[in-house]
């Protein structure tokens, strides 16, 4: 299930990864059109069932959004503070198409922002209808320190550095797979005035 770019260029633990694959315009762009997003849907803290505060904060844009509080983890069709969600932007659909072969739209890009000591422990995506559709993630700014393991809990686990314009590919085997993101280097973009790291998750959600 690979598009134009083809195969990726490393494999780490079933998941596909293309280093470098969005060049520096293009992250610049992605970057402006994300800042009219979260001007229309803001940046938010959501909290997990158990009540405690993300360190990531959060916004979405796309049919859906990704939200959590008391009543669990789940998509909704507003943002919190009410309205609907912005559009995703061209141009980071047109990297899912890209990457993905599929004709299929992406229903939710879920923007998270990892500032300084932000990080997001180990999950799965499985709050969307149908696996068989691949998740798509891409970073921008500061690096992150991916992790993944299999599909079930306490599993052995690989790590990699995230760099800016790396895209990520759960799908197939890893579609289910735990993951998440250990620690950022803090300052080591440019891409962000404000320094940290930003990544974009696409999913169909129906
Ligand atoms: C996520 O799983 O929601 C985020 C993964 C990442 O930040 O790379
Ligand atoms: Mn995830």
């Amino acid at each position: 299930m690979n598009g134009v770019f083809g195969k990726p260029n490393v494999m780490l633990g079933g998941a596909s990864v293309w280093k470098g694959l969005v060049d520096g315009p293009a992250q610049v762009a992605m970057i402006d059109a994300l800042r009219d997003v979260v001007a229309a849907a803001p940046l938010f803290r959501p909290r997990t069932r158990w009540g405690k505060e993300m360190s990531v904060r959060m916004t979405s844009c796309g049919r859906y959004g990704w939200y959590s509080d008391a009543r669990g983890y789940r998509y909704v069709d507003t943002h919190p503070a009410g309205g609907a969600w912005p559009d995703i932007p061209d141009c980071i659909v047109a990297l899912w198409h890209q990457v993905t072969g599929l004709e299929r739209r992406p229903d939710c890009c879920l923007i998270n922002l990892y500032s300084e000591g932000a990080r997001m422990g180990l999950h799965q995506d499985r709050d969307e209808a149908d696996f068989s559709f691949p998740v798509l993630s891409v970073s921008l700014g500061d690096d992150g320190l991916f992790r993944i393991g299999g599909d079930k809990k306490g599993g052995a686990t690989q790590s990699l550095w995230l760099a800016s314009g790396d895209v990520l590919m759960l799908g197939g085997a890893s579609r289910l797979a735990y993951h998440g993101v250990d620690r950022i280097r803090f300052g080591s973009s440019s891409l962000l005035s404000g320094g940290g790291r930003i990544n974009l998750t696409m999913r169909v959600v129906d």
